[in-house]
C-alpha cells in the first residue's frame, strides 16, 4: 500500500509545514492560553464569525479570564477581569495609537498629530466648553425634528439616525459645509451606512475581499477631500465662531486629513446614534421610568405644546435623563476597547507578549455584580441602587464603567455626546407621546449585533 502522489508533491511541503507549525507551534509557559485553529492565518475567524459572543463566553469559562485567539494573523488577547483592565488601560506598555490609529484607521505616520488632536478635542469639548455647541445643537434638531410631522409610525432607531446624522454633521462641520442636497446627503447616508456595517472586517481584511465596504469608504474619503478643500477656502467672517472641525483643520498638517475627519465623523455618530435609541428604547419600555421623567421634563417646560428652548444650564434640571443615558449605555455599550502591547505586559500569572492586540469588552466589565449589582436590569434611579448620582455631579465616571473607553485615551467626544443625547431626549419626548408597537430588541445581550 501506497502514499496517494499528492502527499509527496513537493508543492504541498511548506503548506503542510505552516499547518504543522501553526498546530505544534512552540508556545511561552508563561504566555496566556491560546484558541487558534488548524487553519494558517485565519485561524479561529470562521468559529469567531458566526456566534463572537457565544464564541467568547466559551474560551472564557473553558481557558479563564485571560485568553488569546489567534485571528486573521493577529493575536488577540482578551481581559475579562475589571481590575486587570483598569490596570491594562492605565500602563503606558499599552498603546492606543498602535492599536487604533496605525491598525484600524491605517494613519500610520500621524499618530503623534492624532494625539494631539485628541487632547485638543478633549479640552473643546470638556463640560466647562459644551455651552459653545449647545445653541447649534439645539436649532439643528428643531429643524430635522419639525420635518417629522405631528404623529406617525416608524422605526425608533430610523427615527433617531434622520434626526442625528445631520445634527452632528451640522454642528461638528459647519452649516454651509458636507452634502448640500437631498440626493447627496441620500448617498452620503448610503456610504457611510455601508462602511458602517463592515467596518469591523474591513478594518482588518485586506480590501480586495470587501469590494462594497471598500468602495464606499473611498466615495466617503474623496467627499471628506472636497468638504476640507470648501472649509479652507471659506474665509469665516470676524462673528462667525470657528466649528470643531475648522478648529482641526487649523491644527492639522500634511497627509491624512480625509481619514481623520472620517474616524472623527465615525466616532461621532455610530455610538451616538445607537446610545440615543437604546435611551429611549428603555425608558420607554419602563412605564414608571417614562412617566417618572415626564414628570421632570413637564416641571422644567410646563405642558407639552409650548416652543421651548433647551439651553445646556436647563439640562441640570433633568438628571433623571443623564442618569438614563448612562444606564442604556451600560447594558448596550457596543465592541471592545483596543490596545497593543508594546513590551511584555503581565496580566494575573501570565506574560502577554509584545505585538498582541489586547481586548478589554465593556459588556463583561458591565455586567461585574461587583460593581453594578443586579448587573443585567436597567436601573437607573431605583432607591438603594443609585449607581450614578454622586459621580455624575462631579462629572465623573463610577469605576468599572467603560462606556467611553479608559485612561488617558477615553473618548474625547463624552461630555458632548451626553450632552446631544439628552438634548435628542427631551424633545422628542417633549413633542410626541409614544406607544412602543414591538417589545425591545434582545441585541443588547449581544454586543457584537448592538449597531444594526
Ligand atoms: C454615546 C456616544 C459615544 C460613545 C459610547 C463613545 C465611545 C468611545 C469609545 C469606547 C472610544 C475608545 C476609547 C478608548 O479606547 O479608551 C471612543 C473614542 C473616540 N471617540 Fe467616542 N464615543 C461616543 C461619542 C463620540 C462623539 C460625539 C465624538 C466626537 C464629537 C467622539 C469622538 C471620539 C474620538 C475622536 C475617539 C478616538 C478615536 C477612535 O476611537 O477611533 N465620540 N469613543
Amino acid at each position: 500500500m501506497g502514499f496517494g502522489p499528492s502527499f509527496f508533491c513537493p508543492a504541498s511541503t511548506p503548506i503542510l509545514g505552516l499547518i504543522m507549525y501553526f498546530l505544534f507551534q512552540p508556545r511561552n509557559p508563561n504566555s496566556p492560553p491560546c484558541v487558534s485553529s488548524w487553519i494558517p492565518w485565519f485561524g479561529a475567524a470562521f468559529q469567531f464569525g458566526k456566534a463572537p459572543l457565544e464564541f467568547l463566553e466559551q474560551a472564557r469559562i473553558k481557558h479563564g479570564p485571560v485568553f488569546t485567539v489567534y485571528i486573521l494573523g493577529n493575536r488577540l488577547t482578551f481581559v475579562a477581569e475589571t481590575e486587570d483592565a483598569l490596570e491594562l488601560l492605565r500602563t503606558k506598555e499599552a498603546d492606543f495609537d498602535e492599536a487604533v490609529i496605525c491598525n484600524i484607521w491605517n494613519l500610520k505616520n500621524r499618530k503623534n498629530i492624532m494625539l494631539k488632536l485628541c487632547v485638543y478635542m478633549l479640552r473643546q469639548l470638556s463640560p466647562s466648553n459644551l455651552h459653545q455647541f449647545s445653541e447649534t445643537l439645539w436649532d439643528e434638531f428643531h429643524e430635522h425634528v419639525d420635518h417629522l410631522g405631528k404623529e406617525g409610525t416608524e422605526d425608533l432607531n430610523e427615527l433617531v439616525r434622520q434626526v442625528m446624522f445631520p445634527t452632528i454633521m451640522k454642528t461638528l462641520f459647519g452649516k454651509s459645509f458636507g452634502p448640500t442636497n437631498k440626493s447627496r446627503t441620500e448617498e452620503f447616508e448610503r456610504h457611510f451606512q455601508n462602511f458602517d456595517d463592515e467596518f469591523e472586517f474591513g478594518s482588518q481584511m485586506p480590501e480586495f475581499f470587501l469590494r462594497k465596504w471598500s468602495k464606499s469608504k473611498t466615495w466617503l474619503l474623496t467627499e471628506f477631500e472636497r468638504i476640507v478643500t470648501d472649509i479652507k477656502k471659506h474665509k469665516p467672517s470676524e462673528s462667525d465662531s470657528k466649528t470643531l472641525v475648522q478648529h482641526v483643520l487649523d491644527n492639522f498638517h500634511g497627509n491624512g486629513v480625509a481619514n481623520f475627519l472620517l474616524l472623527l465623523f465615525w466616532a461621532s455618530q455610530v455610538n451616538a446614534v445607537s446610545g440615543a435609541f437604546w435611551t429611549l428604547a428603555f425608558i420607554l419600555s419602563h412605564p414608571s421610568i417614562y412617566k417618572n421623567i415626564m414628570e421632570e421634563i413637564v416641571s422644567v417646560y410646563g405642558k407639552a405644546g409650548n416652543k421651548i428652548e433647551v439651553f445646556e444650564d436647563d439640562l441640570r434640571k433633568l438628571p433623571s435623563i443623564k442618569q438614563c443615558i448612562l444606564e442604556a449605555l451600560r447594558l448596550t455599550s457596543p465592541g471592545v476597547i483596543m490596545r497593543k502591547a508594546m513590551k511584555p505586559i503581565k496580566v494575573q500569572n501570565f506574560v502577554i507578549p509584545p505585538g498582541d492586540l489586547l481586548l478589554v469588552s465593556p459588556y463583561w466589565m458591565h455586567r461585574n455584580p461587583k460593581y453594578f449589582p443586579e448587573p443585567e436590569i436597567f436601573k437607573p434611579f431605583c432607591p438603594g441602587l443609585e449607581r450614578w448620582k454622586a459621580n455624575l455631579e462631579k462629572n465623573a465616571f463610577l469605576d468599572g464603567y467603560f462606556a467611553f473607553g479608559g485612561g488617558k485615551n477615553r473618548c474625547p467626544g463624552r461630555w458632548f455626546s451626553i450632552m446631544e443625547t439628552h438634548m435628542l431626549v427631551v424633545i422628542l419626548l417633549y413633542k410626541y407621546q409614544f406607544t412602543l408597537l414591538d417589545p425591545v430588541p434582545k441585541q443588547y445581550l449581544d454586543p457584537f449585533s448592538l449597531n444594526s
